[in-house]
């Protein structure tokens, strides 16, 4: 297993390129499961999850291969074995987003129930009730999803909001299914992620009919077939996030390019805020820290509000800041499990229900912290760029989950950081 190590204080200056975006790479690389033939993915990232999908596919009866060009090629003209297995959908949750277009391309689609995470119990509930609108039956058998639609699907008026809102793969889901079926499908209280609008463009651009994309009601003709594409991922917005903490966490200044800020102005507003200045700058922009770091009340939202993905990047930040933040998880209200490990760096967090109170400290000392998912171990990334000392990452596998070799990425910026085998 790999740890970090990672030496700071440092600062990071210069410039640093976007990868895509893991979370539109996923439901846009199940998508192709809706058309026979070979489909071609640019800016797809070379990630853990994007292999571990692959594999899933090729389970299938997909061919998956990434070519010389680093585009990822999926050839789905055989389709045989419609079974999400437990092994893979236990490492990847994001595997549900199979079952939509399984279930409209061959009439039946069997995918293992996904469990809770470190986040939480992440249901799948509003995918079910989805997809059974539009006339699958579905039933669990043995910790299996088994849904079957053996005439086809038929369009319908779809409400799919939840108790924590919209969902975004549950969106994604019953989006897909729905361009194959039969008449029109309305859903109403949609995610309007940019990774579901990319998604939807993709879908649109292989012969589906989407409209009102981006917004929280789409409407979706049922078409009856789709071709294969060649397609290009949007950036990835956590990732640009992340970056961005990076620079004001360690007083730095990074050029991001490749970075999209319209699809994170909540992120960007509250970094203007707190006293980081961040500009355009051509197909990116520029994030710079001078000053100190004022504190902010933050409260994690569906798209456009602050994404949960960048809350405990956040929190690594706003540790620094000269006063107190309350930090309000509203759409995953137990993933906190940062908490503990960013205040055995010194930090000063009280959790309460789903609500931190961060008082600023004056300074973060380095430690040995264990990373529990994807964001949170970005979050201690961050905080080893400040913290003075030697901190040691454990279990780095869930960063590359998510974010291509970042040390590779971070270092010629000034960062310090060693992976070793342990
Ligand atoms: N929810 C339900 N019922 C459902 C589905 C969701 O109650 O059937 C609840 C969830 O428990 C949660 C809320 O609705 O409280 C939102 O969950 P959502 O379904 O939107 O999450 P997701 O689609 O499973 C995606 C991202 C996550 C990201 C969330 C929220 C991918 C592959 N995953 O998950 O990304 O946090 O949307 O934006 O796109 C990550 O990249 O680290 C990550 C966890």
């Amino acid at each position: 297993m790999d740890v970090f190590r990672i030496e700071g204080p440092v600062r990071l200056a210069g410039s640093v390129n976007v990868k895509g975006s893991k979370n539109a790479s996923l439901p846009i690389m199940a998508c192709t499961i809706l058309a026979c033939g070979e489909s071609s993915l640019g800016a797809v990232p070379n990630l853990s999850d994007i292999s571990v999908f692959g594999q899933l596919l090729q389970n299938l009866g997909c061919h998956v291969k990434r070519n010389a060009q680093g585009q990822v090629c999926i050839n789905s003209t055989v389709i045989d074995n419609p079974i999400g297995e437990y092994e893979i959908v236990r490492q990847m949750r994001a595997s549900i987003c199979i079952l939509g277009p399984l279930l409209a391309r061959c009439g039946r689609a069997k995918v293992s129930m996904p469990g809770g995470c470190a986040i939480g119990d992440r249901p799948v509930d509003l995918h079910l009730r989805g997809l059974q609108e539009l006339g699958a039956k579905i039933h669990l058998e043995n910790g299996y999803i088994v849904a079957e639609a053996p005439h086809g699907l038929i369009g319908k008026d779809i409400f799919m909001g939840g108790p924590f809102g919209s969902t975004v793969l549950g969106t994604a889901n019953v989006m897909m299914a729905a361009t194959l079926a039969k008449g029109r499908t309305i859903i109403e209280s949609a995610a309007c992620e940019p990774e579901i609008a990319d998604l939807a463009n993709c879908l649109n651009k292989m012969g589906a009919k989407i409209r009102g994309i981006g917004s929280p009601r789409l409407v979706i003709e049922g078409v009856s077939q789709l071709q294969p594409i060649q397609y290009e991922v949007i950036p990835d917005r956590i990732e640009a996030g992340t970056f961005m903490v990076a620079a004001a966490i360690s007083s730095g200044e990074l050029h991001l390019k490749n970075c999209r800020i319209e699809d994170i102005m909540a992120v960007v507003d509250k970094l203007r805020r707190i006293g980081v200045t961040v500009e355009s700058k051509g197909e990116g922009c520029i994030v710079a820290r001078t000053g100190t770091i004022k504190p902010a009340d933050i409260t994690t939202q569906p798209y456009p509000g602050f994404p949960t993905d960048l809350q405990a990047q956040f929190m690594a930040l706003l540790s620094l800041a000269q006063g107190n933040s309350v930090i309000v998880e509203k759409v995953f209200p137990d993933r906190f499990m940062h908490v503990a490990e960013l205040n055995r760096m010194a930090a000063n967090l009280r959790k309460e229900g789903p609500a931190v109170i961060v008082a600023g400290v004056k300074k973060l000392i380095a430690a040995q912290v264990m990373a529990s998912d994807l964001r949170a171990s970005a979050a201690l990334v961050l905080a080893g760029l400040a913290a003075e000392g030697t901190t040691t990452v454990n279990r780095v596998y869930h960063i590359d989950r998510g974010y291509e070799r970042i040390e590779e990425r971070l270092n010629p910026l000034g960062a310090k950081i060693r992976r070793e085998s342990v």
